[in-house]
């Protein structure tokens, strides 16, 4: 398989990327209480561009006002985020990257203390940390709910964004909407596997329609949490039918690529998709890689992407050097004062505290 290093032009779209380098979305909690992005942030994610990542994606953002999981967090709910948006899309532009807006709502992981109002979510769900339980939205406001996807995507492509990646990972509302654990809905939007996965797909048809023909679509999504009932043979499922459903790409999120599945197939998760999807449909793998060899690895299991979250917080420049095969950079924990140096502010670092033995 192409060396990580390699350029890669995306199929639907003819669109050239640098490298298959990409920054995975990663929560900085550095942004205003409006949602609006902060000098910090848009510094960070703009040093990774210029560190030479071919595609860059944003931290988790909202697309509305009370479906907050976290103070500090980024939001495209309001047009009065478009000034920071637009000089974080400019920067990470002029730097050569592909940028994308990680576009979601928190739905059960929306705290009442955060948002003030009761969480929402496919059914009546409780999710350990949360006060009480969440509401399940009515058919109008499921609607209401796709248009809001929608409505972030237009403006992240206003700012000069080019694409989204739609968050279908970790437990939030779209993972809420698929699993059969979090949704128990007996309309349109619940029940069958065509049910849950049908907010997924309005929230694509919807963008798709409102934005132009080459702005980027790409889907995370977590391909197996057994307590939302989100399992592996569905989700494989699901990213066979993405492929028809007019998306640039899928990203897993595995958080250890190396992770053996526990059943009776010895092939790795990364492997099992690249499997079951054509050759040409772009697939990100992210999840535990640091070296050169460990992004060489992912490829050789079959991404056309490798994905980095925590090496890039310590190493902006990672996607320059991974062309060296013998590249491995420093391990955490990292100090203060390097982090400081990588671009990060004190709130990020203070953060990252919270992340195992990651700052000393
Ligand atoms: C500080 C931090 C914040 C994160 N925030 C997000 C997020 O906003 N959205 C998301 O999909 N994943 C998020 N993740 C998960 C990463 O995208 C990535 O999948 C994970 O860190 C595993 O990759 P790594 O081993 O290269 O760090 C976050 C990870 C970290 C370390």
């Amino acid at each position: 398989m192409a060396p990580p290093s390699e350029p890669f032009v995306l199929p639907r779209t003819g669109i050239e990327v640098a490298n298959r380098c990409l920054l995975a979305a990663m929560t900085n909690k550095q942004s205003h209480e409006d949602g609006s992005l902060s000098d910090e942030e848009i510094h960070w994610l703009t040093m990774r561009a210029k560190g030479g990542f071919g595609i860059v994606t944003t931290a988790a953002a909202n697309v509305t006002e009370t479906g907050r999981g976290w103070d500090g967090e980024m939001g495209v709910w309001g047009d009065h985020q478009l000034p920071g948006l637009t000089k974080m899309a400019e920067g990470l532009r002029a730097h050569g990257a592909l940028s994308l807006v990680q576009i979601f709502h928190g739905g059960m992981r929306a705290p009442q203390s955060i948002n003030g109002v009761q969480p929402v979510s496919a059914s009546v769900n409780t999710e350990a940390g949360m006060d009480g339980s969440t509401r399940a939205l009515s058919s109008l406001e499921v609607e209401d709910m796709v248009e809001a996807f929608a409505d972030a995507a237009v403006r992240c492509e206003q700012a000069g964004f080019d694409g989204v990646e739609l968050h279908g990972a970790h437990s939030y509302l779209i993972c809420q909407f698929l699993g059969t654990e979090t949704n128990r809905r007996q309309d349109e939007w619940g029940g069958s596997y065509e049910a849950r996965r049908r907010f997924l797909w309005a929230i694509i048809e919807a963008v798709r329609a409102r934005t132009s023909p080459n702005f980027l679509v790409f889907v995370r999504i977590s391909p197996l949490i057994e307590k939302m009932g989100i399992h592996l043979e569905e989700s494989l499922q699901l990213a066979q039918d993405l492929v028809k459903a007019d998306v640039d790409g899928l990203h897993i999120s595995c958080w250890d690529v190396f992770q053996e599945v526990d059943d009776a197939d010895d092939r790795l998760m990364t492997k099992r998709f690249a499997d079951a999807l054509p050759d040409d449909f772009p697939l990100i793998s992210t999840g535990g890689v640091w070296s050169a060899k460990d992004a060489q690895f992912v490829m050789d299991e079959g991404a056309h992407f490798v994905g980095v979250g925590r090496v890039a917080i310590g190493h902006s420049d990672w996607a320059r050097h991974v062309g060296d095969v013998d590249y491995d950079p420093q391990r955490a924990p990292f100090t203060a004062e390097h982090l400081s140096k990588e671009g990060l502010s004190p709130v990020f670092i203070d953060y990252m505290r919270r992340w195992k033995n990651f700052v000393v």
